[in-house]
């Protein structure tokens, strides 16, 4: 987090229980270095006291707009130039409606407005209120804006329910945080991810799939775009939103998958832009000879159905063939001989770099909101310990810019 280090952080918190974690993400952003100062909204005062962030923060906390003795201190345009990054943790559903709709009816609102140094709101609130389409409305045209999201985590919550809504935690946001100073490292670079699964048909209603839920490749798209990269998604059938400022492209089959991916380095490789290609997706490595046209009947008497297979194009390997070849990072999903099995792939497919998951335990990889990795490159490895797939997407794109 050492980019954290002499960075001077707005941290707004607004009205909602996970209002205490802000106490810890205080202790996490000053031990990295960070100045912090605190802004709370009138809600906020209601779950954790202004006393207890101050001492945290060792600067006053910012209460009102119209406070005459705060406005002599710092004013509020005064303390919107004084930020490197505006941070809401949390962010409650009403404040981010606000905030969507340009209010300036509190100090906070009034900060987001004017201030021209980025803003990242990590939400905090029930599930079903996360999952509304009115929030999802208002997220979607925070993003459009140029507002950067740090979560939500899904988990148990104080109402009882289980599902999307948490506030990450404090080391993630902080982690995010410090990773978004990065931004720069990739302008100019376009980024290519596939993502996802595959689906391989067997007949018009049924297929050949696999676990993968794309979430890997969409967190690595946010970090991506977040460094500057101009990025397109080419995603298999998955139960995502687009991030913001992210092209997506959808495909279904592994065929769709390489003709969707060869149609667009096509078009790239007309500009002198340099390009990056990450293969998260899980291809289906197979598909059923001939996809039936009607819906295979069962038989009577006969309790066996075989189904031929024959392999599918190999989209990496195609891509890291192509003259000029694009950084090509694979992943490489493995049960058993993890690196010595992800070895074994960057060199028969020729790739810049892999990055190895053990998709044998189920809490990291498929369809989890976390993974543990390692990165390996030519002249090295990394290892990056189980952490949320941002935390892991920002880590890789480290080092794909260190490698460049
Ligand atoms: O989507 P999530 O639920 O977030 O899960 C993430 C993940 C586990 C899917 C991801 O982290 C991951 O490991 N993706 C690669 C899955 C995979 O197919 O691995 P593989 O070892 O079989 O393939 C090696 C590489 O070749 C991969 O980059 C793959 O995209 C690519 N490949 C494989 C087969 C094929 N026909 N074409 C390919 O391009």
């Amino acid at each position: 987090m050492q980019r954290l280090t002499n960075k001077r952080i707005v941290l707004g918190v607004t009205g909602g229980i996970a209002a205490y974690k802000s106490a810890e993400l205080i202790r996490r952003l000053i031990d990295a270095g960070a100045e912090v100062r605190v802004v709370m909204t009138k809600a906020a005062q209601e779950f954790i006291t202004p006393l207890t962030l101050q001492a945290l923060s060792g600067n006053p906390v910012h209460l009102a707009l119209l406070d005459t003795e705060a406005e002599a201190g710092m004013g509020h345009i005064e303390l919107a130039r004084w930020g490197d990054a505006l941070l809401i943790a949390p962010a409650s559903a009403d404040f981010i409606a606000r905030l969507t709709h340009g209010h300036g009816n509190d100090l906070l609102t009034t900060l987001c407005l004017a201030a021209r140094c980025p803003i990242h709101i990590a939400p905090a609130m029930n599930q079903g209120m996360w999952a509304s389409t009115a929030n999802q409305n208002n997220i979607q045209q925070l993003e459009t804006n140029g507002i950067h999201l740090i979560g939500p985590s899904s988990g148990y919550q104080a109402c009882g329910d289980i599902g999307l809504g948490r506030m990450s935690e404090p080391n993630d946001i902080a982690q995010i945080l410090a990773d978004s100073f990065l931004t720069g490292s990739l302008t100019g670079i376009r980024v290519v991810i596939t993502a996802g699964p595959t689906r391989e048909a067997i007949d018009p209603v049924r297929y050949i799939s696999n676990h993968s839920s794309g979430k890997m490749g969409f967190a690595l798209a946010e970090a991506a775009r977040d460094a500057g990269a101009n990025v397109t998604l080419i995603a298999g059938p998955v139960n995502l939103a687009t991030p913001g400022r992210v092209n997506r492209i959808n495909v279904i089959s592994a065929k769709d998958m390489l003709a969707a991916t060869t149609e667009l380095l096509d078009t790239l490789s007309l500009s002198k832009n340099p390009v990056i290609f990450i293969g998260t997706a899980a291809v289906a490595d197979y598909r059923p000879d001939t996809s039936a046209t009607q819906k295979i009947k069962k038989t009577q008497g006969n309790p066996n159905l075989t189904l031929q297979l024959i392999e599918n194009p190999d989209i990496i390997a195609a891509v890291a063939q192509r003259i000029p070849k694009p950084f090509t990072v694979g992943f490489a999903a493995e049960t058993q001989n993890v690196l010595d099995y992800a070895n074994d792939k960057i060199s028969r497919k020729n790739l810049d770099m892999i990055v190895a998951n053990d998709v044998s335990n189920k809490d990291i990889g498929f369809n989890s909101d976390l993974n543990a990795v390692t990165i390996i490159w030519p002249e090295g490895n990394k290892t990056i310990d189980i952490a949320s797939k941002p935390i892991i997407a920002s880590a890789i794109i480290q080092q794909i810019s260190l490698q460049l």
